[in-house]
């Protein structure tokens, strides 16, 4: 019996870097990967992880668990893609996290009935990020190739190893290969040395998904984007990563 439930944060400081991006297609490819996975909406504020996957407003929502009116289990939805999802509460009314419950306390019965919970963090580094980052066994920190998102990205990983929770690595994201990027090197270098999971690269099937409200590993499953987040979901669990060969050759032609 899988009984190791192993708690992934998922954060970056800047906003609008990819992280719910990431979790949902991680999310989804790990669960093709036949992992059970629960995706957490610890967005408080400004929750978009249920609306990234098109799934309709729940009675009950993390908000309800951590003011202790629901019981978390009671709280996951299945989406059709066979990822589970706890979202955040929609309305402005359901204040911050400061007047909120314990996040260790809310999210501990998960553990045992999953083998990945993902905790989709909101912008910044403080309030429910802090608390999302104490609950887990290990940070991925989501980046882009430029310099203001490696500053916070930065950030993100002297918080994670202050609150003693291993960094497994950076995912960066909406790379082109512009001569103006930043390259793997300067990256690794900024970011301390810790390895790069993967590079996603700038891929319009992206924001094509979020608005047909689909992920794009769903939809698009050999799109430049969708094969970096099934290659990262292969690597995590050490499983083989298979791509077609049409896939491998117009990689090599056309550079993705
Ligand atoms: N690989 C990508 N290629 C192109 N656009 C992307 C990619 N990843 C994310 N985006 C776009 O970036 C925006 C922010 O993504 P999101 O995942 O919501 O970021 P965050 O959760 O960090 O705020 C979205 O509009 C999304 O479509
Ligand atoms: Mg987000």
């Amino acid at each position: 019996m899988r009984s190791i439930t192993k708690y992934t944060v998922i954060i970056s400081g800047k906003g609008g870097v990819g992280k719910t991006t990431t979790t949902v297609n991680l999310g989804v490819s790990l669960h093709n990967l036949n992992m059970r996975v629960v995706a957490v909406d610890t967005n408080l504020v400004t929750p978009n992880l249920a609306l990234q996957l098109g799934l309709p407003p729940t009675p009950t929502t993390l908000h309800n668990v951590l003011r202790g009116e629901a019981d978390v289990l009671g709280t996951v939805q299945l989406h059709q893609t066979g990822l589970n999802i706890i979202p955040a509460g929609l309305t402005l009314s359901n204040g911050s996290s400061r007047y909120l419950g314990n996040f260790r306390q809310a999210l501990e019965p998960l553990k045992g009935s999953y083998d990945h919970v993902l905790l989709d963090c909101g912008a910044g580094l403080w309030g429910e990020v802090l608390k999302s980052i104490k609950v887990a066994d290990e940070a991925i920190i989501v980046t882009n190739p430029e310099l203001p998102a490696l500053v916070d990205a930065l950030k993100a990983i002297k918080i994670s190893e202050k609150l003693g929770v291993p960094v497994k690595g950076i995912v960066v994201t909406k790379f082109t290969g512009a001569r103006y990027e930043l390259k793997d090197e300067t990256i690794r270098g900024i970011l301390k040395g810790y390895p790069i999971l993967v590079k996603v690269p700038f891929d319009t099937n992206v924001p094509r998904s979020i608005s047909m409200r689909k992920p794009v590993v769903s939809l698009k499953p050999n799109s430049p984007a969708a094969r970096a987040y099934r290659r990262l979901a292969a690597s995590i669990i050490g499983a083989p990563f298979k791509e077609s060969f049409f896939s491998r050759a117009k990689e090599r032609l056309f550079g993705g």
